[in-house]
């Protein structure tokens, strides 16, 4: 993996890293129509971007990185944009899973495989079986993902196994969702201005920190990830306490 040049910004040695970071990669739309290129060309841009923060979460110990990349509600985009947005995951895995997968990366698939065609079914399928065991960085990806549909499917497991209603608690939905056995979201990232969840993690990120950033996603690079880090650092993360109740 390429070394970041000498004189890059490093992470202060002081700063708590999150154990996990979401992100709702925004902007791509956007990011093209201000060059005056189709919508497309901004999520390849989007895309080869991520390859960049991917390789900065490694270098900065993130150990879980959640990605937004198409949500239940992004099939009512046009249909050229959707076939697309398919045909970009599908070469994004062609080209980069044995990289990843080298270097260590777990990957992971938030979200219902049923809907996506079967070419990319497969290679979904494959990236996660191959990288199973790899321990440096898990990467979800929410892909087909929507976090009302989540939580409907995971009541819908519950139900089905049985479990009597007294015996249901926050475990039992968290041990059902498409994260179960893996720690909340510490920070959550959103590029390009809107300041909204777009149904990503409503579960997950009840006490996550949120950093809102202008910049469109195919700009948003290593820096920009140093910077949400270190303002993550200036939050005081109370949940629901008092840290010091004499003050
Ligand atoms: C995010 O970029 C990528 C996806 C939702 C797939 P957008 O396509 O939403 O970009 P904008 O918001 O239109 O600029
Ligand atoms: C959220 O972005 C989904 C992804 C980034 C994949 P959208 O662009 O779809 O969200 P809205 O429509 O602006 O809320
Ligand atoms: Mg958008």
């Amino acid at each position: 993996m390429p070394s970041t040049s000498p004189t890059a910004p490093q992470l202060d040695p002081q700063w708590e890293v999150p154990t996990h970071v979401a992100i709702i990669m925004d902007g791509n739309g956007r990011w093209a129509r201000a060059r005056n290129l189709p919508r497309l060309a901004g999520h390849r841009a989007g895309t080869e971007n991520l390859r960049r923060v991917i390789r900065a979460c490694v270098e900065f110990g993130i150990r879980y990185l959640t990605i937004y990349a198409f949500s239940t509600e992004n099939w009512a985009r046009p249909k050229e944009e959707v076939e697309g947005l398919m045909e970009i995951m599908e070469e994004f895995i062609d080209k980069e899973l044995d990289e990843l997968d080298e270097e260590g990366v777990q990957i992971r698939h938030l979200g219902r495989l049923d809907g996506i065609r079967p070419s990319l079914k497969a290679k979904i399928r494959e990236s996660v079986e191959r990288t199973q065991h790899n321990q440096r960085l898990v990467l979800n990806v929410a892909f087909n993902y929507g976090g009302r549909d989540e939580i409907v499917q995971a009541v819908r497991k519950i139900v089905r196994e049985g479990i009597p209603p007294e015996q249901i608690t926050e475990e039992t939905i968290e041990a059902h969702l498409y994260t179960a056995g893996m720690p909340d979201p510490d920070l959550v990232i959103r590029t390009s201005g809107e300041i909204r969840t777009s149904n990503f993690l409503l579960w997950q990120a009840a006490y996550a920190e949120w950093y809102f950033t202008p910049v469109f996603w195919p700009d948003f690079g290593r820096e920009h990830l140093l910077e949400a880090i270190a303002d993550y650092n200036r939050r005081e993360r109370r949940f629901g306490r008092v840290l010091d109740p004499d003050e």
